[in-house]
C-alpha cells in the first residue's frame, strides 16, 4: 500500500563499473548516467558517503567466480562492486519499521549482487544496515562490516561463541590486514585470549589492538612458539593449514575454520 518516503533523489547516479573482467586501470568506468536504484519492500536506499575495498572485489573485477554469479543470474556486464555501505538513507521502502528513516547515517555490508557500493546511491535489505555510530566517520565505518562479518563467520565455522567466548585462546593468522584487525578487538573485548601473526610492518599495530602474543610470521614459526589453543582461524594463507591444526589443544570443542579464498 504504502509508497516510499524519500528526499530528493536523481534520476541518474555516478558509478564506477566494470564493463568487462580483467585488470582495475583497464575495466573501470566511472560513468554519471548510471540508473539509481529505487527500494522495494524491506530495503532501503542509501546515499553512499564511503565504501570499501576488499579483497574479492579485486577477484570479481577479474572475474572470479563467475560460473556462481552466472548461475544466480547475476553475470551480467556492467558489474558494480562493493558490500560495504556507509552513508544516509534518503528513501524507505514499504514494509520497513520507523526504526530506519531518511537522513538517518547507516552502515552495514550488502549482500553479493551485481548493484554494489561503487556508486553514489544503493539499495541495502534494511536488515542489513544499523545507525552509524556519531564516533565513527562514514570512511571508518565502511571498512568494517564485510569484513567483520566474514572473519566472525569463520570464527563461528571454527566453534568460537560470543557467549562462551571468555578465557578462550584463539589464534588468528594474519592480524594486521583488513579482517584481523577488527576481529582481534572483537575477540579480545568478548575476553578470549589473541595470538596472532603479522609481517614485520603489523607487529606493532596487533600489539596495540590488544593482542596478548604477536610473532612475526617473517622471521618466526608461530608453531614453535603457540600451544593449546581452542580456535585457530586462517586469514591470510591457507598453505599453513596443517602448523594451524597442531597448535589446537587436544580433545573436543577446538576448532579451525578458513577465510581464504582459494
Ligand atoms: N576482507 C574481506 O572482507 C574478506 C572477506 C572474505 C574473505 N576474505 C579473504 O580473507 C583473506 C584475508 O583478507 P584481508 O582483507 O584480511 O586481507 P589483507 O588486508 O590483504 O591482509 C592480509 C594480511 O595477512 C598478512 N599475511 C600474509 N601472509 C601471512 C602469513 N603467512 N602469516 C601471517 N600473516 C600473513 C599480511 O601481512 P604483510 O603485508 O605484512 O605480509 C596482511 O596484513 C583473503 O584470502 C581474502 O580473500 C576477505
Amino acid at each position: 500500500m504504502s509508497s516510499s518516503t524519500a528526499l530528493m533523489i536523481p534520476t541518474s547516479m555516478r558509478a564506477a563499473q566494470v564493463n568487462r573482467f580483467g585488470e582495475a586501470r583497464d575495466v573501470f568506468e566511472v560513468v554519471h548516467n548510471a540508473p539509481t536504484p529505487s527500494p522495494g519492500e524491506g530495503e532501503v536506499l542509501v546515499r553512499q558517503r564511503a565504501t570499501s575495498v576488499n579483497p574479492i572485489d579485486c577477484r570479481r573485477r577479474g572475474g572470479y567466480g563467475k560460473k556462481l554469479m552466472e548461475l544466480r543470474g547475476m553475470a551480467d556486464l556492467p558489474l558494480l562492486l562493493g558490500n560495504d555501505v556507509s552513508g544516509d538513507i534518503v528513501a524507505v521502502g514499504p514494509g520497513v519499521s520507523d526504526r530506519l528513516l531518511p537522513g538517518d547515517a547507516v552502515f552495514g555490508a550488502k549482500r553479493p549482487s551485481k548493484e554494489g557500493t561503487y556508486a553514489e546511491y544503493c539499495v541495502v535489505k534494511a536488515d542489513d544496515v544499523v545507525h552509524k555510530p556519531a564516533a565513527l566517520s562514514y570512511a571508518q565505518a565502511a571498512a568494517l562490516p564485510y569484513a567483520f562479518l566474514s572473519a566472525w563467520a569463520a570464527l563461528r565455522d571454527a566453534g568460537l561463541q560470543a557467549t562462551t567466548a571468555a578465557g578462550k585462546r584463539v589464534f588468528l593468522q594474519g592480524g594486521s590486514g583488513g579482517t584481523g584487525v577488527v576481529t582481534i578487538q572483537v575477540c579480545k573485548a568478548l575476553g578470549a585470549h589473541v595470538a596472532t601473526t603479522a609481517g614485520p610492518a603489523g607487529v606493532e599495530l596487533c600489539r596495540d589492538l590488544g593482542a596478548d602474543e604477536v610473532v612475526n610470521y617473517r622471521t618466526q614459526d608461530f608453531a614453535e612458539h603457540l600451544s593449546d589453543f581452542d580456535f585457530a582461524v586462517c586469514l591470510a594463507d591457507q598453505g599453513e593449514e596443517k602448523k594451524m591444526l597442531s597448535i589446537l589443544r587436544d580433545g573436543p570443542g577446538s576448532g579451525y575454520a578458513t577465510l581464504c579464498t582459494p
